[in-house]
């Protein structure tokens, strides 16, 4: 019986960057690449202090790394404010009259924050943080639409110390209760409302609900966004705008110690309850600024998009810290893909002339399945590059994305990261790496990334195992807040020095890193182990499939059987001749061993408000059981019942 995880799927096209486009790049060859990776894995302080040193730094660290695993402690002794690299530096200098924030609302109003401006507005509210008794290491929680106040929010806590801890807007009352006693958080920074597929989002009536009973909270600040009707607390709740009359815009840098807390954020929790993933600040601002400087190999007229909320710690890396610490024009845009039509999204490029996309592949399968015509009304040509992240991208997903968005002539980054990691660890460089569909390819410098079996050792080409990393890199997670014994337990304890990432993986002889899935759903068929990464982008190679999640189901015989749920494209047909096809697909793409026992034709799949797939529930109802694990992070619960009416 084979312990491995086995990997069955080939791809075998090979897109190589462009000349012209590697001609400009920071990183223009592979020899190039492996030079530097070779190096900085030898000696990453070297490498680190290297990127660190193109940061502001109060007063420069004594030591660049001190390890005793698993707590590291980067740019020891070194001071740091991560709002003056952001913002302050640029303000000060050539880049003051420079766009760093263009905003689209849903509704359609648009704003631009230039450097110098958001410069005045982080100030402002720093100190309206001061004068609402916010103190250095307080905890904050920022629970907003995405508009330009939040990034503001973010920033002036960073400046002044506080720690913030946003939550996506999406989520209820009750997880904002659970995050607020376990951050112990002091003060809350909302809006009245804000907007999501044309109808308000009462975050502020959410906040009250979270508020009632026994709180930390001993204030609440509130944006005015929608005009929706809200109710003020007199006493707790503050309005930002009337706040701002009592405050000038002046407020000195105050440098925090490189290891003093930036932010905490809740894992979106596809594997049970919550985490508070705590990460620091100047070891998570250096790798921040180097991953976005070299793999969206940003040059100063970009407008970079990164479509992620800054409830997710993309928002927060590649929304807000990274490319601000660059000097970047930056878009953001506060609503659905879908509103009023399909076309939001190519609209908004096209409109402002997009040059850099940043994208999740369910988003991805969301357009695909929504159809062409959509793209094709409008003119994608200031794309020069895209990038996704969050999942494996199912290889037919890569190449709609490459011929339709990317017109054939944009490189694609798929970079792999998690929350803890603070930042990119696995992603090709675009003017280097050649890629192939489906993989995102070899480690960023500094990383040193592995592929283990039980026992911890290094596997050969082609075999699957256990992602590992086995060095610590600035911007990991120093622990879970409040819980170093679950830190230590989750990441540290299974192979002794080397993080624990979670994914199953597998390398290729050139190398590079195969996600095919979380280890927790790996599947154990007649003593095969399968990835649901490789069965599911064989489903969606078939023409008529949109999206597939695959699951284990307990089987006499076989010890799991594979069971599929699919969506389709629009206007196929759920048949049963349909469903045969697919299994036979799958037998001919990966080999009988895969062919699913049971396809279940879904309308929608459950997800994390995220856009992972809960493969967990799916499991649960594939089992024919309830639904009896941690719903909380799901997106959207009608989904469930759906599921479970179909099987009936
Ligand atoms: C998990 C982390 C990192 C920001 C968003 C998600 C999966 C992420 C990729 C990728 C294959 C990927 C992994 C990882 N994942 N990016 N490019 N290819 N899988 O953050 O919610 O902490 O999830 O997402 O399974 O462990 P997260």
């Amino acid at each position: 019986m084979s312990q491995n995880i086995e990997s069955h799927l080939v791809e075998n096209r090979v897109i190589k960057p462009t000349r012209e486009f590697s001609k400009h790049a920071r990183i223009g060859s592979m020899a190039d690449y492996r030079r530097i990776h070779a190096a900085s894995v030898r000696n990453p302080a070297k490498f680190w202090a290297g990127e660190a040193s193109e940061l502001v730094w109060g007063r420069k660290w004594k030591s660049v790394l001190k390890w005793k695993a698993p707590f590291a402690r980067w740019f020891d002794g070194g001071t740091v404010n991560v709002a003056e690299n952001c913002v302050d530096r640029h303000a000060r200098g050539d880049r003051r009259n420079k766009a760093a924030i263009i905003w689209e609302g849903e509704p359609g109003e648009k704003r631009t924050l230039t450097y110098g401006q958001l410069q005045r507005e982080v100030c402002l509210f720093a100190n309206v943080l001061k004068r609402n008794k916010v103190k250095k290491g307080d905890r904050v929680i920022i629970y907003m639409p995405l508009i330009p106040e939040a990034a503001v929010a973010m920033l002036a806590c960073a400046r002044i110390g506080a720690v913030h801890s946003v939550i996506f807007g999406g989520f209820s009352a009750d997880s904002i209760r659970d995050r607020i006693a376990d951050s112990g958080a002091t003060c809350v920074i909302t809006a009245d409302g804000g907007y999501r597929r044309g109808s308000i989002v009462p975050l502020k009536h959410n906040v009250d609900a979270a508020l009632t009973g026994d709180t930390t909270v001993k204030r609440v600040i509130v944006f005015r966004r929608a005009n929706n009707e809200i109710h003020i607390e007199e006493g707790r709740d503050v309005w930002w705008h009337r706040e701002l009359d009592y405050v000038t815009a002046d407020c000195p840098v105050v440098h925090h110690d490189s290891e003093h807390p930036l932010f905490i954020l809740y894992t979106s929790g596809s594997t049970g309850k919550p985490k508070g993933i705590l990460h620091t600040t100047g070891g998570y601002l250096a790798q921040a600024y180097a991953t976005t400087k070299y793999i969206f190999d940003l040059r100063e007229n970009d407008i970079y998009w990164c479509t992620a909320d800054v409830g997710w710690i993309t928002g927060h890396t590649y929304l807000v810290y990274g490319p601000l610490a660059n000097g970047a024009t930056c878009m953001m845009y506060e609503g659905a893909p879908n509103w009023p039509d399909p076309d939001r999204f190519w609209r908004i490029i096209q409109n402002y002339g997009v040059t850099v996309f940043y994208t999740a592949p369910t988003a991805i399968r969301a357009f695909i399945k929504w159809g062409d015509e959509w793209v094709d009304k409008h003119d994608l040509s200031s794309l020069r590059l895209l990038g996704t992240v969050g999942e494996p991208i199912n290889p037919e997903a890569w190449m709609w994305y490459h011929r339709k968005i990317g017109g054939g002539r944009c490189p694609i980054v798929d970079t792999w990261w998690q929350t803890e990691t603070g930042a990119i660890m696995i992603s090709p460089l675009p003017g280097a790496t050649p890629v192939k569909p489906g993989t995102a390819t070899l480690p960023f410098f500094g990383i040193d990334a592995a592929i283990v079996d039980d026992n911890g050792k290094e596997v050969g080409p082609n075999v699957g195992g256990k992602l590992v990393i086995r060095k610590p890199w600035p911007s990991m997670l120093r622990t879970i807040y409040g819980d170093r014994a679950r830190y230590k337990k989750t990441y540290w304890s299974e192979f002794p020095g080397y993080y624990l990432t979670g994914d199953g993986a597998r390398r290729d002889k050139d190398g590079y890193f195969w996600i095919v899935g979380r280890i927790d759903d790996v599947l154990n068929v007649a003593g095969h182990r399968l990835g649901t990464s490789e069965i599911e982008s064989a489903l969606v190679s078939h023409h008529s499939v949109a999206e597939a999640a695959v699951v284990g189901r307990p089987d006499e015989i076989k010890g799991q059987g594979v069971v599929a749920f699919v969506t389709l494209r629009e206007g196929e047909k759920p048949t049963a001749e349909l469903r045969e096809k697919l299994r036979r697909h799958v037998g001919a793409a990966i080999g009988a061993i895969a062919k699913p026992d049971d396809i279940h034709f879904a309308e929608a799949l459950p997800k994390t408000r995220s856009g992972k797939i809960m493969r967990r529930l799916l499991k649960e109802i594939a089992g024919g059981g309830d639904v009896k694990g941690d719903t909380t992070t799901l997106e959207d619960f009608s989904i469930l019942s759906k599921l479970k009416l179909r099987d009936a």
